[in-house]
């Protein structure tokens, strides 16, 4: 099996290259505005001590290295991502905080049959990327052992996370999607897995029992200003990836999408930054306690 699925080849590359680069930029805005989503998510389907966890596009790891915490010495945690970059980070910074039991793995989460089994996967915003998730869907459920746990983090719909849905609406004012470029694409993208009965039937073809769908609202903090906020918007999701594959051929318009973006943003600035609502999903399922056939 390759380790990164044709369909996947490009948005590995992104993920590698242009959007690992933005991550680090815009890492704490990124970490800390995720990660109140992602605790309530354990919070609400924690691992058990002793658990291996295994962290499903686990970027730069935080959330493994919490895995580890929370699984404890006689447990592990795994993180799996696609990109490189991504997983060298990873790795870099569970060493330097001492974790022993987090460890991490290059690869396409479509593409792996893993090796070992899991009692438990988690992630936290890594899913909605695959060219087809009921593949990768069904390599995480044979990666559980039966009766395994599945939680995970996606975005709900852009209407529900309105500095998104503002963000794109101003740069739509100028700009289609580009036909062609230069850059690769992220893949379905952030919120590919909004519609929580496509993506409960594509955990049941999957293999998955017991599907749930919380819904999850919290508050994050888009910039520390409103400067930082539109530089945000203008470098990552919908809009800063609309921009992002327009390139330098939209220079020129760059400043105008600046200051309409302000105007759209300035009623979530404060006292404590640019903070917007948020909701997303916290998705539960289970391998069935009785495994069920690989394909
Ligand atoms: C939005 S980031 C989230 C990272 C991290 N989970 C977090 O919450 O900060 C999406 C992550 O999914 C990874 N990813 C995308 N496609 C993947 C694939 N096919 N297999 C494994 N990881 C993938 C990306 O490299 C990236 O690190």
């Amino acid at each position: 099996m390759e380790s990164v699925a044709a369909s996947n080849r490009e948005a590995s590359e992104a993920w590698s290259g242009p959007l690992f680069e933005r991550f680090v930029q815009f890492r704490d805005l990124v970490t800390a505005g995720l990660g109140a989503h992602g605790e309530a998510a354990i919070e609400a389907h924690p691992p058990q001590p002793g658990a291996r966890a295994l962290d499903l596009g686990c970027g730069f790891g935080d959330t493994t290295q919490r895995l580890a915490q929370l699984v404890g010495p006689a447990g592990e945690a795994v993180g799996v991502d696609v990109s490189e970059p991504f997983v060298e980070a990873a790795r870099a910074d569970a060493a330097a905080a001492g974790v022993a039991n987090a460890s991490f793995l290059v690869g396409d989460v479509q593409a792996t049959e893993f090796e070992e089994t899991f009692d438990y996967a988690f992630s936290r915003m890594g899913i909605m990327f695959f060219a087809n998730p009921v593949q990768a869907l069904r390599n995480v459920r044979l990666a559980l052992v039966p009766g395994g746990q599945l939680c995970a983090v996606v975005w709900r719909r852009k209407l529900d996370n309105e500095w998104v849905r503002r963000a794109e609406l101003v740069v739509e004012d100028y700009l289609d999607h580009p036909e062609e470029s230069d850059e690769p694409t992220c893949g379905p993208g952030p919120f590919s897995m909004a519609d929580a009965d496509t993506v409960s039937e594509q955990l049941r073809i999957a293999g998955f029992d017991e599907i749930g769908f919380q819904r999850c609202d919290r508050p994050i903090k888009i910039g520390a200003d409103l400067d930082h906020a539109v530089e945000f918007n203008m470098a990552l999701g919908p809009a800063g990836e609309v921009l992002r594959l327009w390139g330098d051929r939209v220079d020129e318009i760059r400043p105008k999408i600046a200051r309409q973006l302000r105007e759209a943003l300035a009623e979530f600035d404060g006292p404590d930054g640019v903070v917007a609502p948020a909701s997303t999903w916290i998705i539960s399922a289970r391998a069935p306690a009785q495994a069920s056939p690989a394909h």
